[in-house]
């Protein structure tokens, strides 16, 4: 006498009446019970569970944000966040965090004497996450998280503009600090270039790689390449 080894002997357990196990290669009964129209109907509840969370939780605030400039929230890891920092030694004046997240980045660059430091963010949740972990840090009142929509922030006074955010917002984010930016400034991005940008110094490998771009020398070498085409 013995335990039966996998389905010796043993009956395989009807999850559904007159059901085979799933995954078998047997019929899918419930699937088939359900009819086309019961699996519209659960395609339907699904997407919009999904869509409860994504709005609620996920991207609570974006609903006046175009869908393809939405970034969804993922934090930068240590290294990230220091190889941010080492690009923004020795600079000082106005950084901004365009979509700041938990605060992490913000905090790390008011630690490194960067001020006034401030975040953009739109995700409440977020915002009351970062809020807590300046409070936790000592910070509260020095650095600053505005529930604002990245786009529509003025930044024609910051000198260190961080940003990570997704690879198909990149265009229009390489458009807009080009209007607004002054010349002094830096912009330093996280995982993903500028496309159409040459770095002048960059940090880490891999995921974990940080471009500076200098405002002046992006604008200097955008200049020539119009004047190349025109020649
Ligand atoms: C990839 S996460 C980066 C978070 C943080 N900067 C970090 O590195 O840990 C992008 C963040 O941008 C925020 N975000 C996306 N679009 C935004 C918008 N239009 N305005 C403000 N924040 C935005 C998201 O909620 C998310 O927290």
């Amino acid at each position: 006498m013995g335990t039966p080894q996998g389905n010796h002997g043993a009956v395989a357990p009807q999850w559904f009446p007159g059901a085979t196990t799933p995954g078998q290669g047997g019929d899918f009964r419930p699937l088939r019970a359900l009819g086309a129209r019961g699996l519209l109907q659960l395609a339907a509840t699904t997407s919009l569970a999904a869509y409860a969370v994504w709005a609620a939780v996920l991207m609570p605030g974006f609903r006046r944000v175009p869908l393809r400039l939405q970034v969804p929230y993922v934090p930068s890891n240590a290294q990230q966040v220091a190889n941010v920092m080492g690009l923004l030694r020795e600079r000082t004046g106005k950084t901004a965090d365009l979509g700041s997240g938990d605060g992490r980045l913000v905090i790390a660059a008011y630690k490194q004497g960067l001020r006034p430091a401030v975040g953009y963010e739109l995700n409440p949740w977020l915002l009351w996450l970062a809020r807590y972990r300046a409070r936790r840090a000592g910070y509260e009142g020095k650095v600053s998280f505005l529930k604002q929509d990245l786009w529509k922030a003025n930044l024609s006074d910051c000198y260190n503009v961080i940003v990570f955010l997704a690879p198909s917002v990149k265009d229009p984010l390489a458009a807009k600090l080009l209007a607004e930016l002054p010349d002094e400034a830096r912009v330093v991005a996280g995982r993903f270039p500028f496309p159409s940008w040459t770095p002048s110094s960059t940090m880490g490998q891999g995921l974990e790689q940080a471009w500076a771009y200098d405002m002046k020398e992006v604008r200097r070498t955008a200049r020539s390449s119009t004047d190349g085409c025109t020649l």
